[in-house]
């Protein structure tokens, strides 16, 4: 795939049936891609792939775990049979904490590394074969939080660093399949009403979101362009710009800011 058409390509969005997987695979489906989604809540997905679908777009869904090898096989094994392809993969499917590390139970940090790190390996393992055949794209969904650790989510913060290396190294070693490899640090995006979150022990919280955020339409938007682009790296918004030059310029006035500011986010208070 080394050009910007995505019609007919086979592409699959993993937590796709809710927030910015939502919005991306609406937008590909509108590009005429043939659409997967993933997750492991039906209902979503088949409300999303209905919807698409009732738009004249082309969509299916496979309920299935990002952290469970065997479901990405399977999914990946049903998605080559079917459609005989796979020309994109975006690992987008994610789920991020609030919580101070003291308060952190190890099961949960070691969960949240397996929701959005891991997850995104087993699908990029098993799928890579198939994307190398159609010098296809992988993107991967990371947060302005992989570009620097901030307080309240440092499980969530260290997955979205462990996918800038991994992302790299893979980078470099498919660039001789002509394989895409890119990376998108998404900023704060409007969230869907009903949206979970973990705190530090494990228990699922619905998270509210302030008003400047991105939209997830925006965010989609930009996915798709980092596909057709075949972009490598993207940092969304001007403020998510602006952060990492700082992040790079100056990292102790970094630090001190975000300890000053940061911490006193209501979230990340230690009960
Ligand atoms: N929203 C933001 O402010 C923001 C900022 C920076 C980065 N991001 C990143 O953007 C991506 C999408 O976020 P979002 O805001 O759209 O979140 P969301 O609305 O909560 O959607 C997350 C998606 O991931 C799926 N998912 C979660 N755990 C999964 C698992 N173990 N296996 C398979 N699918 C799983 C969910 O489906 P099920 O629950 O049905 O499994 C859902 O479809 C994530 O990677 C997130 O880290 C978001």
């Amino acid at each position: 795939m080394q050009n910007n058409n995505l019609v007919n390509k086979v592409a699959i969005i993993t937590g796709g049936g809710k927030g910015i997987g939502r919005e991306t695979a609406k937008l590909f489906a509108m590009q005429k891609a043939q659409v997967i989604i993933t997750g492991r809540g039906e209902a979503a997905l088949k409300e999303t792939t209905s919807l698409i679908n009732a738009q004249g777009g082309r969509c299916e869904y496979f309920v299935g775990d990002v952290t469970s090898e065997d479901d990405c096989r399977r999914i990946i094994a049903a998605v080559f049979e079917k459609h005989q392809r796979i020309d994109v993969l975006i690992n987008n499917a994610g789920m991020s904490m609030r919580g101070l590390f003291e308060d952190t139970d190890l099961a949960l940090f070691h969960k949240i590394i397996a929701i959005n790190f891991s997850g995104a390996v087993n699908m990029t393992k098993l799928a890579l074969p198939k994307i190398i055949e159609s010098q296809g794209s992988i993107l991967f969904v990371s947060s302005l939080s992989g570009l620097k650790g901030l307080p309240g989510i440092a499980p969530y913060a260290t997955a979205k660093m462990a996918l800038t290396g991994f992302s790299e190294s893979l980078r470099a070693e498919v660039h001789r399949h002509h394989v895409h490899v890119g990376i998108i640090y998404v900023g704060f995006t409007e969230n869907d009403e009903n949206k979970q979150i973990y705190t530090a022990k494990g228990e699922l919280l619905t998270l509210k979101r302030d008003k400047n955020s991105d939209t997830q339409k925006g965010v989609a938007r930009k996915l798709m362009r980092a596909v057709q682009k075949r972009r490598q790296v993207m940092y969304l918004t001007a403020a998510g710009k602006i952060a990492n030059l700082m992040y790079r310029i100056f990292p102790r006035l970094s630090g001190y800011l975000i300890r000053k500011y940061a911490m006193k986010n209501k979230g990340y208070k230690s009960k």
